[in-house]
């Protein structure tokens, strides 16, 4: 076909199409779109003009201009849409509901202390009302704070209850092993050091060890408890323990002494109180046994007190210790300790 005729002939389907193409286009971008699909690379005008190159001289100049005119036909329409929407979306700006700036703001919500901490410090207040004063150490500690001094013989078994994680410090000397605490008793060795008795002290912290299980963590929470003084004995023990269970569960709550070991105390006991929930009839909570675990104690060893320079012939004391996470659980009936440990919002925010 003459291809003047068949330029002309799509210039002519070409039509007016595009105005009305433009009058519907609801957004800037759909404006722009419908622009591009007529003038773009691939666009019904671009195609047309391809042919311009075969369109014999004497007609190219009358074709030329056509196909201008159509160009800036379409550039024009495309102005005058696009200023149509701007004014427009100038107008819904204008008539909207003004911006209220008398809207009160959004509050940040609140944070409140972890149930951990909270158990801690109803410990810590009950014994700082039986006369103890609250000492911290650190958890990063020397093994023998940690084991030695606590009379822990090398490589003894009970150390392997409490496999932990050591760490090497850059500079120590080589005998001066490090690890992260595996319990709060290594505070009795720093304070029973560096002070002279009567001293009456309880520390609460952070200790680590290889666990991680539904009542098991790698990192838990302790109190530590220890009193030093002449005369100081098993009965004193007993009354401490026995006030402080009847604090923190209610008077008439009964206390049991077990025998245990642990190589710091001799003699060693554990203690169980009765059952706070079935008063000692047995239920789930006490496995039905009545009594509930709650700390390990136990006089303070001799030697203990020989590697912190006091004199055992002279002083006597004793000392305790538990672990939190147990007494929360059973408080709020936290049926899985990681639970404490995830920080999950909706569960912290039911305390
Ligand atoms: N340190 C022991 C532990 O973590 C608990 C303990 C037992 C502490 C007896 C004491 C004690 O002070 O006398 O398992």
């Amino acid at each position: 076909m003459d291809p003047t005729k068949a330029l002309e002939e799509s210039l002519d389907s070409f039509g007016r199409e595009y105005e009305r193409a433009f009058a519907d286009a609801p957004t800037e971008q759909a404006l722009r779109d419908e622009k591009a699909r007529l003038l773009g690379k691939k666009g019904a005008l671009t195609e047309a003009l391809k042919l311009m190159g075969k369109v014999p001289p004497a007609d190219r100049k009358r074709i030329g201009e056509r196909v201008n005119g159509e160009k800036s036909a379409v550039e024009g329409a495309f102005d005058a849409r696009l200023r149509q929407l701007h004014a427009e979306a100038r107008a819904r700006e204008l008539s909207a509901r003004p911006l209220d700036l008398s809207l009160p703001g959004r509050a940040p919500i609140r944070g409140h202390r972890h149930p951990i901490s909270l158990v801690t410090d109803d410990l810590l207040a009950i014994f700082r009302d039986l006369g103890f004063i609250v000492v911290e150490g650190p958890e990063v500690e020397l093994e023998e704070n940690n084991f030695t001094k606590l009379a822990f013989p090398p490589d003894h078994p009970a150390t392997d209850m409490q496999d932990t994680f050591w760490v090497e410090v850059a500079g120590a000397p080589s005998d001066a092993r490090t690890l992260l605490r595996t319990h709060t008793s290594s505070v009795q060795v720093r304070e029973m050091s560096r002070r002279t008795p009567p001293m009456a002290i309880v520390s609460p912290g952070a200790v680590f060890r290889r666990d991680d299980d539904a009542t098991h963590s790698p990192m838990f929470h302790q109190v530590e408890g220890f009193l030093v003084d002449q005369g100081v004995s098993m009965a004193d023990l007993r009354g401490v323990l026995a006030a402080f269970a009847e604090r923190l569960y209610g008077p008439g709550t009964k206390t049991r002494f077990r025998p245990s070991y642990f190589p710091f105390v001799e003699p060693g006991a554990e203690i169980d109180v009765s059952c706070a929930l079935c008063k000692g009839a047995g239920c789930r909570v006490c496995k039905g046994t009545g009594w509930l675990e709650v700390l390990g104690c136990g006089m303070i060893h001799p030697e203990v007190f020989i590697h912190c320079g006091i004199d055992p012939e002279i002083y006597t004391g004793f000392a305790f210790g538990l672990g939190v996470e147990r007494l929360a659980m059973m408080r709020y009936g936290v049926p899985d300790l990681r639970l404490l440990f995830e920080n999950d919002p909706r569960f912290l925010a039911s305390f």
